[in-house]
């Protein structure tokens, strides 16, 4: 299987604070690869350095066999931000037609996309309404519009139901999964426990350090429990 984000013995200090540690990942082409972890274990800097906003401060970030950073590259990488980047007193429909207009398509193909990818999640009724009138389930799902705008390869969504609730979660996960139907690769990040099972393959995160990884019925029978809340326990104990 192809590799489509490879990471390796990357580290990542802001002035004295260590806050990746040599981390070594590998997302197969096709998968859902979730990174999971608490709170400030480093998950939204990962992200950023694969997407290349900034830059390790050691070892190598390739996606799609391309050395990070490279700006040719964001057309292929499609990024939910954890925090929603959009204009409030700009209709969803603008919003879209804005992130559609930084990428290389032609007024036609733009709209075709802004088309499919608000009816991916569900805005279509609401793309003429101001975002500030949006709830904040509908600012995610918008947000995950953005990210797909310019239909890229592959998916970095950070905590992209955070803040969402139960029902609307689902239908983001269920929005995952087709899109990973559809050939795409998606690296997600959580910090709750029971979106890791949707997940292909999982890396646990703590402090910087990736305590252990697998496919989520990897995970527990390694550590010979059945919930991955339990793994995330043990294998933190351990620090495998
Ligand atoms: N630009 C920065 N300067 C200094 N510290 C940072 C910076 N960005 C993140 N951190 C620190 O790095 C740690 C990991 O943060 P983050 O990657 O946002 O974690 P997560 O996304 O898992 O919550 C936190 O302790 C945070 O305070
Ligand atoms: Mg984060």
């Amino acid at each position: 299987m192809a590799s489509t984000i490879v990471i390796k013995d990357v580290s990542k200090s802001f002035g004295k604070k260590a806050v990746l540690n040599n981390i070594n990942l590998t997302v197969d082409s096709g998968q859902i690869y979730g990174l999971i972890g608490p709170s400030g274990s480093g998950k939204t800097t990962l992200v950023k350095l694969i997407v290349g906003m900034d830059r390790p401060s050691q070892g190598h970030i390739h996606v799609l066999d391309t050395p990070i950073p490279n700006l040719n590259l964001l057309q292929k990488i499609g990024y939910m931000a954890q925090a929603d980047a959009l204009y409030t007193d700009l209709t969803g429909e603008e919003n879209l037609a804005f992130f559609a207009s930084l990428f290389k398509l032609n007024k036609k193909d733009q709209k075709e996309r802004i088309a499919y990818a608000a009816e991916l999640v569900n805005l279509t009724p609401h793309l003429k309404k101001k975002v500030q009138d949006y709830s904040g389930g509908m600012k995610r799902r918008l947000s995950l519009a953005v990210a797909l705008i310019q239909d890229p390869q592959v998916l970095i969504l950070d905590e992209p139901t955070v803040g969402i609730d139960p029902e609307l979660r689902q239908s983001i996960w269920a929005e995952i999964h087709r899109l990973k139907e559809t050939g795409k690769t998606i690296l997600v990040t959580t910090h709750v426990m029971d979106e890791a099972e949707k997940c292909d393959r999982l890396a646990m995160v703590r402090d910087g350090e990736i305590l252990t990884s697998g496919t989520p019925a990897e995970l527990k029978e390694h550590y010979r429990i059945t919930s991955l809340e339990e793994v995330f326990l043990k294998a933190g104990g351990k620090k495998e």
